[in-house]
């Protein structure tokens, strides 16, 4: 049998998506993905825990053969985005008698979404054990990783635990079970930026039930495994941590080079006064670049020209996005231009609600900046300098 054996009877079934480019045609991956589901075999018989994006679904069944066994009994969900869902449905047609184990949230969402029977599923509860012939796992429930309903599987015998998306990365790889590597640090970092950072706050709550159990592998629904567990586990817990880096990010664009001037500016300042600060040029970013620097950055600068009285279109995604991924930012600020009118630093505002920052001075220029402009920026240095002491 071809496919990785990573305990006694226990496979990876990983799908390489190479070409890839985006995920929920919002989400750049630039490296591609893969979708990772499990089989453990009690001699002819097979239990999933989880399955592919139905994309895929010829390769997952080309691999399903090459291991040799005559039927699935059950497939565990442990999460119902359809990139790990999608050939559940699949499964059951061909092995009529499977079970989909799961609890009650993801039941509910996958009769929604696949519209499966209620009477395909055996619903757990969390911490329950569950024995399949010599295997024994227990579901550890872990809501909003990203969903409500998503939850963990943890083999005590082998100390293997599933997280699916928990601890994953976009990155296509022929070496998933290769060791720790820059690659792999970056991937998962990547990752939790851009799907996990606004769900910190439990990640946290989870990190410490983890703590209780004793982990060899952790071993994901996307990208590399981590034979090292506590090295993924010790940049969560950083990531998710409330504290901050001295950096500051400046997402920005400009039109006529009068926001272009302010930001190089204060970025020339920020860099003379020792400061980390990397500028984003928004029609030239990858976003998922933007999310990786929003996990640490102590401030953002959000940088705009006055668009028809409002912010640049661009930076409005920006600030939705910063919004939507809810970093832990401490200090934030605006600075910008307009022609003949703005309210674009209302605008921007009311679009940043749910993050949980101290406002710093605004400053915004009519037409190419001034004197006053620049001195206005050295004093935005000057408190950005001060803030950063506090952290
Ligand atoms: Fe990989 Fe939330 O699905």
């Amino acid at each position: 049998m071809a496919l990785k054996e990573i305990s006694k009877d226990i496979y990876s079934i990983a799908i390489i998506d190479w070409n890839r480019r985006l995920f929920d045609e919002l989400i750049p991956l630039p490296d591609g993905t893969s979708y990772n589901s499990y089989l453990l075999k009690n001699q002819k018989e097979g239990l999933l825990i989880d399955t592919a994006d139905p994309s895929k679904k010829e390769e997952f069944f080309q691999k399903l053969e090459e291991s040799e066994v005559e039927k699935i009994s059950y497939i565990v969900a442990q999460h119902a985005e359809q990139d790990h869902s999608g050939c559940i449905g699949e499964v059951l047609k061909k092995f009529p008698d499977c079970k989909v184990i799961t609890n009650r949230k993801c039941l509910e969402l996958l009769i929604d979404e696949l519209h499966l029977k209620e009477e395909s599923f055996i619903e757990i509860k969390d911490s329950e054990v569950f024995n399949f012939g010599k295997h024994k796992m227990q579901f550890i429930f872990a809501p909003w990783v990203h969903w409500p309903e998503t939850f963990l599987t943890y083999l005590p015998q082998e100390k293997i635990l599933f997280t699916c998306d928990l601890f994953g990365s976009h990155l296509a790889s022929s070496e998933l079970w290769s060791e720790d590597n820059i690659t792999n640090y970056l991937a998962a970092k990547r990752y939790y930026a851009e799907i996990m950072m606004p769900f910190r706050k439990n990640i946290g709550k989870h990190l410490q039930k983890l703590k209780e159990i004793e982990i060899d592998i952790i071993a994901p629904s996307h990208g590399p495994a981590h034979k090292n567990p506590d090295l993924i586990l010790k940049n969560y817990q950083e990531w998710v941590s409330d504290s901050v880096k001295d950096e500051v990010v400046i997402p920005y664009i400009s039109m006529h080079g009068s926001t272009e001037t302010m930001v190089k500016y204060l970025v020339e300042q920020l860099i003379k006064r020792g400061k980390k600060v990397t500028p984003y040029h928004l029609t030239n970013t990858d976003i998922g670049n933007l999310a990786m620097a929003l996990v640490d950055a102590a401030t953002v600068i959000l940088a705009s020209p006055t668009v028809l009285t409002g912010p640049h279109p661009q930076i409005v995604y920006a600030a939705y996005l910063c919004n939507m991924l809810r970093p832990k930012t401490k200090f934030a600020g605006i600075i910008g231009s307009f022609g003949w009118g703005s309210k674009m630093e209302q605008d921007i505002l009311q679009m940043l609600g749910n993050l949980k920052v101290e406002l710093l001075p605004s400053v915004i220029s009519k037409g190419f900046p001034r004197r006053e402009d620049f001195n206005k920026l050295d004093l935005l240095v000057d408190d950005i300098i001060e803030k950063h002491k506090t952290i």
